[in-house]
């Protein structure tokens, strides 16, 4: 790659995941020194640059403890706004006069797909897509052939080795770290397999809802929002070969399509009234489904997956079940492994040992770490992966053929067929007997 961006480009700046996470994550590159050229926010809002600076305060304020003011302050002074419609020349030309000295500007487009089109149109028409790199937000479409038509989009405006697709699960480090736990351990790596692992349970858990983002969210559902991408890209780390991007996108394709009979949906008591909601809406706020993995190190090996809204806890989980041991003595539970990817993310074990007394009962202790005592802070998934842009490196970002192996593997439930069942918010969604463990969902937390 060319060298680090010269310039950032925040389309969609005045939007939720803006004030959310990518303002902080920019503040945060700010006050690590990594950032310190323009930073220039576009939207239709009609937002000066006063109103930018304070809902850059704002999302600072919201995000982190304590305010660095200087880091802010060094922020702020290259804080510039472009308001206007996406699909006006005028836009383009006036966010052009802002970048005549950026020979590589970073472009993220953190916008609706509805204006996907007219935003890489005149990027193209205004010449500054030649000379920038993008990153892409999902949804990559709306299911295989719309994904592709957006690839086509994208292909045609930049240089493919400069497209950068975000799944930001790819920046967590405890989703990175995958890999290294089951591959990195003797304890481990030998017994990753169907001779050895019965079932592997993977839970995206929420105990909130859509969070004002109603209206985006009733297009989209939960399989679209989290299991197409998320969910499969942890279920493809868990299940791959050792080896680098190829081998991860060698499993998904071994993937088996989910089928509606072992997937079942759930819609949250009250959904259906919020504002932004299609009244009758028949939208997913919950999923759970068996993937099956056609390999020879999984055939047979069922691989639950879950995620929802206003359930239980918020916890981004994954329990493998191991297989019970030869010589067990009868009553002895299966080990469980236990990787929290999420908020509080550690990693447990349970093993059995004897209960004390004269007779020989199993008494299952769990060994337990939490990453966030062992190293403190560690960046934002957002931040690594901005950073990661700027540099050019495209590691951690999704690639267009995962994508289309992703939307593969959902699309048999997709096509409405599956209705989702009414739940109760706060627990763990409907009965989902049919794709339920054999032994049941383990509960979660530490
Ligand atoms: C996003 C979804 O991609 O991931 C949200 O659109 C979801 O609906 C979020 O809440 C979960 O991410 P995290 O990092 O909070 O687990």
């Amino acid at each position: 790659m060319d060298g680090r961006a010269d310039a950032v480009v925040l389309f969609g700046v005045t939007g939720d995941l803006a004030a959310k996470k990518l303002i902080p994550a920019l503040y945060e590159l700010t006050r690590r020194g990594r950032l310190d050229v323009p930073v220039i926010g576009v939207a239709r809002s009609a937002w000066d640059h006063e109103q930018l600076v304070t809902a850059v305060r704002k999302a600072v304020t919201e995000a982190v403890d304590v305010v660095d003011e200087a880091a802010f302050d060094a922020l702020a002074a290259r804080l510039a706004m472009v308001s206007g419609s996406y699909d006006s020349a005028d836009t383009y030309q006036r966010l052009a006069a802002l970048l005549t000295g950026a020979g590589r500007p970073l472009f993220y487009l953190a916008i609706p797909p509805a204006v996907f089109t007219d935003v890489v149109g005149g990027l193209t028409a205004s010449g500054l897509a030649a000379r920038g790199r993008v990153i892409v937000e999902k949804p990559f479409g709306h299911d295989l052939a719309s994904a592709s038509a957006l690839a086509v989009t994208l292909r045609g405006a930049f240089d493919p080795a400069r497209i950068f697709r975000i799944d930001h699960y790819l920046g967590k480090e405890a989703v990175e770290g995958i890999t290294a736990v089951r591959f990195g351990n003797r304890l481990l790596e030998p017994i990753w397999s169907r001779e050895h692992i019965d079932n592997v349970q993977i839970t995206l858990a929420e105990e909130f809802g859509t969070q004002g983002r109603a209206g985006f969210y009733d297009r989209s559902g939960a399989v679209r929002d989290v299991l197409q991408n998320h969910v499969l890209q942890v279920a493809a780390l868990l299940a791959m070969e050792p080896g680098g991007k190829s081998e991860e996108l060698h499993v998904l394709r071994r993937m088996r399509p989910l089928t509606p009979a072992s997937t079942v949906f759930g819609q949250y008591a009250g959904y259906a009234d919020e504002s932004g909601v299609a009244p009758g809406s028949t939208t997913e706020t919950f999923v759970a489904s068996t993937l099956r993995i056609d390999t020879r190190r999984w055939a047979g090996v069922p691989f639950h997956l879950r995620a929802g809204k206003h359930l239980g806890a918020t916890t981004t989980e994954v329990v493998v079940t191991l297989r019970p041991a030869s010589s067990a003595p009868p009553g002895f539970a299966p080990n469980l492994l236990r990787l929290r990817l999420g908020r509080g993310d550690g990693l447990g074990l349970t093993l059995n040992v004897k209960e004390p007394g004269g007779t020989v009962a199993a008494h299952p202790v769990p060994l337990d770490v939490d990453f966030g005592t062992v190293f403190g802070r560690r960046q934002e998934a957002y931040e690594r992966l901005i950073d990661d842009a700027l540099d050019g490196r495209p590691d951690r970002f999704a690639s267009e053929e995962t994508i289309r192996e992703e939307w593969r593997i959902v699309a048999p439930v997709l096509d409405g067929s599956v209705l989702p069942r009414p739940y109760e918010r706060g627990g763990w969604g409907p009965e989902t007997a049919g794709t339920r463990p054999a032994g049941g969902w383990h509960p979660l937390g530490r």
